[in-house]
């Protein structure tokens, strides 16, 4: 990184592949500002389901954004919160009712577009780490350092299953890989923002990788982000 310019750095990559923690993480390390779109996509549900009460597919919901504001707070311990209109959302966002109708937000280009406004506004005032499914690809483009993160469905189904077991909760693996199975699925078919490797970005596959391997990564990628280039990818 050169001292004092302003980066962006997005990671991208399905469900379950880590991209959360190890961003998160090196944000921390770094001092950088981390962005987690994907609470961003599930605070615009909150709010739609809060005004509308149900949401149908195909429906446009850009017109009932008016009102709408969303903050997203890192704190240097590396905890994210999301704020709706001031009111903390950060828990009510991981909810099943959430799970259940963002597809319908996240597949609306309306709401698509007013997300990437708000993401790239932010870019204009600090550095940032973000991740998400199409930061690389749609949100910038441009960014200093693009890095697709990526694990067999196996490896982020056990990897899912032992966080779970953490919090205390019972878990199914088989429904686990189900739900990764369908959430993969439901990301590369989207018809706008879908997952995709960004051209030029850096392919991690993270299967047989410990998590502090994947941080150690990133933050070099990022310190050799004003050198050459080298793209560790696959064909996108
Ligand atoms: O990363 P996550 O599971 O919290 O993301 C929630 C949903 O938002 C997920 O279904 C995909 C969608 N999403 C998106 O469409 N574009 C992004 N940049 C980030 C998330």
């Amino acid at each position: 990184m050169m001292g004092g310019e302003r980066i962006v750095v997005a990671v991208d990559g399905p469900a379950g592949s880590g991209k959360s923690s190890v961003s998160r993480e090196a944000a921390r390390r770094l001092g950088l500002r981390y962005i987690d779109s994907g609470a961003i996509y599930r605070a615009v549900t909150h709010f739609l389901l809060g005004h509308l009460g149900t949401l149908e597919k195909g429906e446009s919901y850009a017109g009932h954004l008016d009102g709408l504001e969303i903050a997203q707070r890192f704190d240097p311990d590396g905890s994210v919160q999301t704020f709706v209109n001031g009111t903390d959302v950060s828990r009510a966002i991981r909810d099943e009712l959430i799970a259940r109708n963002i597809g319908t937000v996240s597949d609306d280009p309306g709401v698509r577009n007013f997300v990437n406004g708000l993401l790239r506004s932010w870019s204009r005032r600090e550095s940032l780490i973000m991740d998400g499914r199409d930061i690389g690809t749609v949100v910038f483009p441009d960014a200093a350092v693009k890095i697709f993160l990526d694990a067999s469905a196996e490896v982020r189904s056990l990897r899912r299953a032992a966080e779970y077991r953490e919090m205390g909760k019972t878990v199914d693996v088989n429904e686990i890989r189900n739900q990764i199975i369908r959430r993969d699925q439901e990301d590369i078919a989207r018809p706008f923002g879908r997952l995709a490797k960004a051209l030029g970005s850096f392919y991690i596959d993270t299967s047989s990788m410990e998590k502090e391997e994947v941080i150690k990564r990133i933050i070099e990628l990022i310190a050799e982000a004003g050198g050459p280039r080298v793209v560790d990818g696959r064909p996108g």
